[in-house]
Parts: structure tokens; sequence; C-alpha cells
């Protein structure tokens, strides 16, 4: 992975921190964005010290901000002439309902509008560097998950376990719409679960019934280097070079849900993702 540029949202913790540790043995150039510059640096520390590898870099962005998410891009473009790995690894489950700075429900926000908005404005460099891949970091969660076009904000009744499967399901549904939308230009889309995953999600940050619920699940995870693997797999292996528009588990290609293959959806939610971050 020698001079290649990654760029992993969410680096500072759990799978992400993991995955960068790993491409970082590798030989990668990357580039950790945490929201938080104190967690990131401690991360990047652990992140060098283990893979012996200095070329690690930490960029702050808050993806529950579009103006912060725009600030961010015009930085990475401005500092790295390629990008040739994108990992949307960044998530976040609540069990209040939350809003962004720009008022969007904030799981749907996080998980699905921010990362749609930061792609789009590095697509160019995406695509100036290819062959070049974009991961999407979804999750089984999605099986459960429907959009709701009526209420995509969760404005009339909000579930937070419906709000996270709706955004892991604007995952895959973003990742397919992607991958045809690029088709010929040499980036790729894929998109993975990474399993029941030890890490810091719903546990540190969230509180309540999902919180207590990852505490009581902790025997049946795995550790946050086996929960990396198919984001590792699927950023560095040849077997999947110019593979795109697919969804992997346990570095295989499997089938996502019914809905996630509906393509009158998949670019309803593109439109509606492309007007709510245009603001
Ligand atoms: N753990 C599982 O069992 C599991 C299962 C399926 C899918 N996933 C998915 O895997 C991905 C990684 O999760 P994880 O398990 O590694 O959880 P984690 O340890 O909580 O890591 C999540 C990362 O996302 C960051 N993040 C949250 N909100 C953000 C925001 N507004 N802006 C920028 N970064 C933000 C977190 O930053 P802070 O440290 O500052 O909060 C953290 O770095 C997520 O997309 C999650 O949905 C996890």
């Amino acid at each position: 992975m020698e001079n290649k540029v990654i760029l992993i949202t969410g680096a500072n913790s759990g799978i992400g921190k993991a995955t960068a540790t790993a491409l970082a043995e590798m030989g990668a150039h990357v580039v950790m964005m945490s929201r938080d510059m104190d967690r990131g640096e401690e991360a990047r520390q652990e992140v060098i010290s283990v893979s012996r590898n200095n070329q690690v870099d930490l960029m702050q962005c808050d993806l529950a901000s579009l103006t912060d998410i725009r600030r961010f891009s015009c930085e990475f473009i401005a500092k790295y002439s390629r990008l040739d790995v994108l990992i949307n690894n960044a998530g976040i489950y609540t069990d209040k309902r939350m809003e962004t700075a720009d008022g969007f429900e904030y799981q749907i926000g996080v998980n699905h509008l921010g990362p749609f908005l930061l792609t789009r404005l590095l697509i160019d460099l995406l695509k100036k560097s290819s062959p070049s891949r974009i991961i999407n970091v979804a999750s089984a969660a999605h099986f459960g998950g429907k959009m709701d076009f009526d209420d995509v904000q969760s404005h009339k009744k909000y579930s937070g376990w419906k709000a996270y499967a709706q955004a892991k399901l604007a995952n895959i549904l973003f990742t397919y719409e992607l991958a045809h939308r690029l088709a010929g230009t040499g980036v790729t889309a894929n998109c993975l679960h990474p399993g029941f995953v030890n890490s810091n999600f719903a546990v540190n940050r969230s509180t309540g019934k999902a919180n207590l619920m990852m505490k009581l699940m902790k025997p049946f995870t795995i550790e946050p280097a086996e929960g990396a693997e198919t984001s590792i797999y699927l950023a560095a292996s040849p077997e999947v070079e110019g593979i795109t528009g697919k969804y992997f588990a346990k570095r295989k290609e499997k089938a996502s849900s019914k809905a996630s293959y509906d393509l009158v959806t998949a670019e309803k939610l593109w439109n509606i993702s492309e007007a709510l971050t245009a603001k």
C-alpha cells in the first residue's frame, strides 16, 4: 500500500482505529479523521507506535456539520494531491432524538448525509487518483431498515434503532447508486458489515437501553482488529480490484436486504440527500 493515501473517518476509535493501524502497517499514508483532536492525537500516536509508520496524519471534522465537512474537504484537497481509498467508517447510535448543526436527525445526518456530502466533495480527487476505492461501513442492522421518506428525519416518531437501521440502509442504497454513477471512472464503491464488534459503539457516548445492551452482549462480540478485516480487505486486496456496488461481510460478497436493491428508492434517496446537503 506504499504511496497510497487513505482517508478513514472516525479513525480514533474501534474499527476505524484498527483499520488505520493495519493499513499503516502495510505502508499506506493514512489520514485519520476525528471529530475531537485530543482523542484523535492519542489514537494517531498509538497507530504510529504499533505500525511503525510515521506517515499517519490527523485531521479534524465533525460529520454533524455540513460547514465543517466543506471546510475539511477544501483543506484535504489543498493538502493531498491524491486519494486512493476513502473509508466512510464513522458512525453513531443515539437513544434520544438529537439534531445536527443543520437540523438533521442525528443518525441520518452523521451516518448518511455527512458521508454523502464528504464523498461527493472528494470525488474529483478520487477520480484523478483512479483506480481508487470508496468503502462504506454499513451494518447488518440495515436488514431491519426501511426508508421512511414521509418522515426521514423522525419528526413524528423517534425510535433509536429504527433511525439507525434506516441510516445503515441508506449507506447501502448510496453505495449501489454511487457505484452505478461511477461506472467507467475507475472508482469503485462497496459497503460492508463489520460483525458485532467490541468498540465504543453505543457505549461511551450513549446512555440508556443501547448502552446496557452493548455491555450485556460484550461476551459475544469480536475485537476491533477482527471487525476491521473486511474494511482492510476492500481497501487493500487485489482480489477486489474493479469490483463495485457490492455488500461484503467476513471478506466475502453477500446479499444485502431486498429493500437495498430497490433502484427507485436509491435514486429518490440520492435526490433527497443532494437537496438536503446543498444548503
Ligand atoms: N460495533 C459494532 O458492533 C458495529 C456493527 C455494525 C456496524 N458498525 C459500524 O461500524 C462503524 C464504526 O463503529 P465502531 O464500532 O468502531 O464504533 P466507535 O468505536 O464508537 O467508533 C465510531 C467512530 O465514529 C466517530 N464519530 C461519531 N460521530 C461522529 C461525528 N459527528 N463526526 C465525526 N466522527 C464521528 C466516533 O468519534 P468519537 O470517538 O468522537 O465518538 C468514532 O471515532 C460505524 O459506522 C458503525 O455503525 C459497528
